[in-house]
């Protein structure tokens, strides 16, 4: 499949998997391609066209033309020079590789990364949060995180990949979708008597097994094995990086009791103690490989001959 096709198959895939529904996407994506069409002179020149069918700002082509044929990928949570310049190694020692998928943004990708977080109100309304209240709090966020981005090397794996000749492309939110749909489904709307039995039935995928098996494995971050859930959600699972510290309170008063997150920063395990919300940290590279994992399957179904090299946090599992 050439690479064009299976980005854009990705990005489709992570638009049903979205918690916004494919209808708001696609009402959104509409409104931007005629919101384009008028633009002139200088805003004309510096619009990015992939926001007219793309509506992941943190995931796109970052190397290649689109037109290159694809059969092996070296699938990678973060590839930065050193994993570039590994494939190169591989390449040269006579494995086959066609492209590098990378998870966590490089690129323009990173530079945007910011764009795709008004998703995060959605996901704050599934927990019962009013619009109004997440609306008003995400925006101050987001360019705290477009601030902080910005003054980085952004492009400095996108030159290795050029450089080295390896097509490449950012797949995020796509997979994160993935992954936060399966946690919701297959964690979340369980019962439990209590913390222990969650980390129990979390360590019990394989991807949290092999990484749990490795010293790495879903920890409370606050409450206790013997505390009781109350209602459980993966609010911390997608929406492009974590949302603000604020979002603790509101989710406290909108009945939440356990948080199923990636990563959790101090000031938002502080902010979980203050409002007696229970998180728990669930290993970042195992959510990621999940993730991944689901994106390859569906992948894979599209293109029968779709081979997989491990790299940097990545675990193969077929499902
Ligand atoms: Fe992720
Ligand atoms: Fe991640």
């Amino acid at each position: 499949m050439k690479l064009q096709k299976l980005f854009e198959a990705a990005i489709e895939i992570g638009i049903d998997a979205d918690p916004r529904g494919r209808k708001m996407i696609e009402k959104k994506l509409k409104k931007t391609a005629e919101q384009a069409k008028k633009l002139e002179g200088r805003e004309k020149e510096y619009f990015d066209q992939e926001r007219t069918w793309n509506p992941y700002s943190d995931s796109r082509i970052i190397n290649g033309s689109g037109d290159e044929e694809i059969h092996t990928v070296a699938v990678g949570v973060d590839i930065e020079t050193p994993e570039m310049l590994l494939i190169d190694r591989l390449r040269e020692n006579g494995m086959k590789i066609d492209a590098a998928f990378i998870h966590h943004p490089e690129g323009r990708a990173l530079a945007d990364l910011e764009k795709v977080m008004p998703m995060q109100v959605d996901i704050m309304m599934l927990t019962g949060v009013p619009v109004n209240h997440a609306e008003a709090l995400i925006r101050p966020r987001m360019d705290r995180i477009w601030r902080s981005i910005h003054a980085d090397n952004l492009f400095r794996t996108e030159r290795a990949a050029e450089l080295l000749k390896i097509p490449a492309f950012c797949c995020h939110t796509p997979t994160d979708n993935l992954v936060w749909g399966f946690m919701e489904k297959n964690i979340c709307k369980k019962e439990y008597d209590d913390l222990g039995e969650i980390l129990n039935a979390i360590s019990d995928i394989p991807e949290y097994k092999h990484y749990a098996k490795k010293g790495n494995p879903p920890i409370i971050v606050n409450g206790s094995r013997g505390g009781r859930p109350g209602k459980i959600f993966a609010t911390e699972f997608t929406g492009g990086t974590n949302g603000p510290e604020d979002f603790m309170e509101l989710q406290s008063r909108a009945g939440v009791g356990t948080i199923l997150s990636m990563h959790v920063p101090e000031k938002m395990v502080e902010e979980a103690k203050k409002h007696n919300v229970n998180m728990i940290q669930c290993s970042h590279m195992a959510s990621d490989s999940l993730g991944i994992n689901l994106m390859l399957d569906k992948l894979g179904k599209l293109e029968k001959k779709l081979n997989v090299v491990e790299i940097s946090g990545f675990i193969r599992v077929k499902r």
